[in-house]
């Protein structure tokens, strides 16, 4: 037997060919002698018509009490149907029902913490293949886009000795009877490895022990991270907002009717293939953001509200450059002429969305560093080969850090940060 895949069968060339399929029970209903079965495979729903003058009444009373998710296999003539979803059905001549599932747990309708509890199943609904599609697609874009332009991927390690994003989101780990930590962030080991690579990248689990439940935070995250020799934060923004015009050019190319079908509003995406994006000074930011009433000062950071703020004013993705240096990681790098900012950028997505990359220029004097880390209360001797690097042969370099979930939300068009990952970690919540 020769299996086709929904998104085959939905399609004029197919009509009058008899194909046979495989997948689960999404809906089914029961009309006098016909059964109406919408199978769903990893491409789509498709229905399928057993009708008891051709295959017995008791396939079709059996059918009417089957348990959703139940697993087929269905063989038939596909015909064009003005009832059926995507315009084509099959009529089914043979047709087996390889697992029962008995109590399907998800009927429709229940909460958000319920679905949770069972999203190994919730999983199972066709928007997350969907949604997971994309995810793909824009991991390759990401891989793809550094290697074509000479990075090297490289595997930093994520059981780490100190923080990289500052204590108060460190998980920690016993590691053989002492104290470790989750990675934050590859960047340290990032740095160390452009000293023998150039320009590398990685694309790893991001680790945040953030105390606060969020639309756009993870406990747990995929972060995708490149560093690179002798670049400038100018050349660092320009690798930026290339790599997230390329992703949404390969998405769009590649899944625009998962786009459509999650309700994304394509054509307000397609402004993000327009580069470069403006770039808008930490200073000018608050200027705008007071003119718009927010209340909000020189010096304090800008949250989700102020992001947002921000975004509407633009229909492209923007960065946000040259912020104040308390309110940022101590491996910024200070502006000579400004010392009171950094040489980091953010970029944040439009239409509210905010923050998906943060980056910049690195402190590349060892005591400007060490004294960026005695300010922040660092204790120095944690960092010790961090510091070794602006010993031997430092050199100018930057890099930054994308959120995969967040670039995913935004893409997409979703309203929750845990949509974009099949199994969302964040406080709370660790199971399934
Ligand atoms: O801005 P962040 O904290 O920067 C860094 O970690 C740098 N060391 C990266 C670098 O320069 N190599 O994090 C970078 C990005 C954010 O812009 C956001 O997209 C994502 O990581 N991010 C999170 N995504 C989901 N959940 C969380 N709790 C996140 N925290 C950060
Ligand atoms: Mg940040």
């Amino acid at each position: 037997m020769e299996f086709k895949h929904v998104e085959e069968v939905l399609k004029p060339e197919a009509v009058g060919q008899r194909v046979c399929i495989r997948g689960w029970i999404y809906r089914r209903a029961v009309v006098g002698r016909k059964a109406f079965v919408r199978v769903r495979d990893s491409t789509g729903v498709v229905q399928v018509v057993v009708d008891a003058s051709k295959l017995g009444d008791s396939l079709v009373h059996e059918l009417k009490d089957i348990g959703l998710e139940a697993s087929v296999i269905a063989c038939g003539v596909v015909k064009e149907s003005e009832r059926a979803p995507g315009g084509f059905e099959v009529d089914a001549d043979h047709f087996v029902i390889v697992g029962y599932s008995r109590d399907f747990p998800i009927k429709g309708g229940e909460g958000v913490d319920y679905l949770l509890d069972n999203r190994h199943l919730w999983i199972r609904s066709p928007k997350y293949a969907k949604i997971f599609k994309i995810k793909h697609t824009v991991m390759k874009a990401g891989r793809e886009f550094f290697i074509s332009r000479g990075y090297w991927e490289v595997t930093p390690p994520i059981i780490t000795a100190s923080a990289c994003e500052g204590g108060a989101t460190l998980f920690p780990v016993d590691y053989f009877g002492t104290r470790a930590y989750l990675s934050q962030s590859a960047q340290l080991y990032l740095e160390a490895l452009i000293y023998v690579l150039e320009k590398v990248f990685s694309l790893t689990p991001s680790f945040r022990a953030e105390k606060s439940r969020t639309r756009r935070h993870l406990a747990e995250y995929w972060h995708l991270e490149p560093e690179a020799a002798w670049f400038s934060m100018e050349d660092m923004m320009k690798e930026a907002e290339e790599l997230v015009a390329y992703m949404v050019e390969k998405v769009l190319e590649e899944r625009k009717s998962d786009l459509v079908d999650l309700g994304r509003d394509v054509e307000a995406l397609k402004n993000a293939l327009r580069t470069p994006y403006p770039r808008v000074k930490y200073d000018e930011a608050i200027e705008i953001l007071q003119k718009k009433g927010l209340n909000v000062k020189w010096g304090d950071d800008l949250g989700a509200d102020e992001e947002r703020a921000l975004t509407l004013e633009f229909d492209t993705p923007i960065f946000l450059t040259h912020f104040p240096k308390h309110i940022k990681s101590f491996y910024m790098k200070v502006d000579r002429s400004r010392p009171e900012v950094v040489l980091g950028f953010d970029l944040l997505a439009p239409e509210g969305y905010g923050e998906i990359i943060g980056g910049g220029e690195r402190e590349d004097d060892y005591n400007m560093l060490l004294e960026r880390m005695k300010e922040q209360g660092l204790n120095p001797d944690d960092y010790k080969w961090y510091l070794d690097l602006r010993r031997y042969g430092s050199v100018p370099h930057s890099g930054f850090g994308l959120g995969i979930e967040r670039a995913v939300m935004w893409i997409a068009g979703l309203d929750h940060i845990r949509e974009a990952t099949p199994f969302p970690r964040f406080r709370e919540r660790v199971y399934p």
